[in-house]
């Protein structure tokens, strides 16, 4: 099968590595993709979100399965347009990628179907919006309407920083459009969890759970990242847990937001009242999907086939048990502005440790030799019989390559580590 698989980060090379190991496989393209994917894929400069290039690519090169790794090209239709054409492809249409691009459109979707969620009110103007803050319980939680790529959400610890946060989306428009309508609502204490599911617009296939680390330093403190690591293990969620998110949570959104296909990846707090839904994603988590990719045991070609030929029912997932990590290498200065063009050494000595592998998120490859390319640079994934296991291979790893500026979370799973204890 030929495939085309679109993105060009760490959650993209994981995808490409996981589907170069089907033997049924016999070309992959990457749109744009990146350095590390350059071994198992042929790289297309083609923009992530030209939906139209990617279509015309598509057909001409008689694609027969595209992937799609992240939620712009989603919520810019890729879906509908591949669709229309006649070309199989992974992801839900950009209706219900709305679940993720508008977060008043999924907060309402989840009142309407009693999904449990924080307390909110919709404002569409500043009036509405300073008027929601006066007399809230501290923190109160300020997000804006649209696609903001992690920065379009503020845990405000005063009434002065929820004011703050208010006239930055809304009347400065720091983020654009995506800032025009706000969500206020509450803080929930407790612990977050990515529950993913692949659904084929009839049934679906719960994923194994995983967490992310999204604040940039070590105890969660500094700004909000893309994700500086994560770990999937099966003790994230209980027994208990697990079947209140599955009844609770996703059926009645896959009841209600019919013929959804794709991968569906919910944000949970796992809170003291049971589990409660942050937000969806219409796609898999970065750098989620590095962990659990590396712990899908059935053929990941023939789960997406399975989606869209709508015979997911028919699959039963196998799982490798005990644990994976990853740890996301950034450049200095992530998430400000870094410098890229850095040589990485120990690419080659990586690949022959066992239970890791080296997914490539912000590289390029010229003349033989892997450059920085980005903030999040690589993501050293290790599997183990536990989660210490996974973590030890991982940071072994981490230590072992090296480029100018090089820094990690050294924390990465440690929260996992006492919960297991
Ligand atoms: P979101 O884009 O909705 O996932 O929000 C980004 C991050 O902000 C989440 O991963 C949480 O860490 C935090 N967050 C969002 N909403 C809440 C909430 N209601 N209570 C506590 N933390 C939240
Ligand atoms: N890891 C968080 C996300 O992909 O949105």
């Amino acid at each position: 099968m030929k495939l085309l698989v679109i993105g060009s980060g760490g959650r993209e090379h994981a995808v490409v590595d996981a589907l170069a190991q089907s033997s049924k496989v016999t070309k992959i393209f990457a749109a744009p993709g990146n350095g590390g994917m350059a071994e198992q894929a042929e790289l297309v400069p083609i923009p992530a979100d030209d939906v139209d290039g990617l279509a015309t690519f598509a057909l001409n090169q008689r694609i027969e399965l595209t992937f799609v790794g992240p939620e712009l090209p989603l919520s810019k239709g890729v879906v509908d347009v591949f669709r229309k054409h006649g070309l199989a492809v992974v992801g839900p249409v950009a209706g219900q990628a709305r679940l993720e691009s508008s977060k008043t459109f999924a907060k309402q979707f989840f009142k309407i179907n009693n999904i449990p969620t924080a307390e909110f009110v919709e404002c569409s103007t500043p009036v509405e919006a300073y008027g929601a803050i006066e007399n809230g319980k501290y923190p109160i939680v300020v997000k804006a309407d649209g696609l903001a790529a992690g920065k379009g959400v503020v845990i405000a610890e005063s009434a002065a920083e929820a004011r703050n946060a208010i006239q930055q989306f809304m009347e400065a428009k720091t983020l654009g459009p995506a800032g025009s309508k706000l969500i206020i609502e509450e803080f929930l204490q407790g612990e977050e969890a990515s529950f993913h599911v692949f659904a084929d617009g009839t049934e679906f296939q719960p994923v194994v759970a995983a967490q992310d680390h999204k604040r940039r330093f070590d105890g969660d403190k500094g700004p909000n990242t893309g994700g500086m690591g994560a770990y999937s293990t099966d003790t994230i969620l209980s027994a208990q847990e697990t079947e209140a998110v599955i009844d609770h949570i996703i059926k009645p959104t896959l009841e209600a937001a019919k013929s959804y296909s794709g991968i569906l990846y919910a944000g949970l707090m796992l809170t003291p009242d049971g589990p409660k839904l942050l937000e969806y994603n219409a796609r898999f988590g970065d750098p989620e999907a590095q962990v659990i990719l590396s712990r899908l045991k059935t053929s990941l070609l023939d789960v997406l086939v399975d989606i869209v030929e709508h015979r997911l029912f028919s699959r039963k997932l196998q799982w490798r048990p005990g644990a994976a990590a990853t740890v996301v290498l950034v450049a200095s200065g992530y998430p400000a502005k870094v410098e890229s063009g850095q040589e990485v050494f120990g690419l080659d000595e990586a690949k022959r440790i066992e239970g890791v592998k080296v997914y490539h998120a912000g590289t390029r490859f010229e003349g033989g030799k892997i450059f920085t390319a980005g903030g999040r640079v690589l993501n050293v994934t290790g599997r183990g019989a536990t989660l210490a296991e996974a973590l030890e291979r991982a940071y072994f790893v981490a230590q072992m390559i090296e480029f100018e500026g090089k820094d990690y979370r050294r924390d990465i799973g440690k929260k996992g580590l006492a919960k297991q204890k």
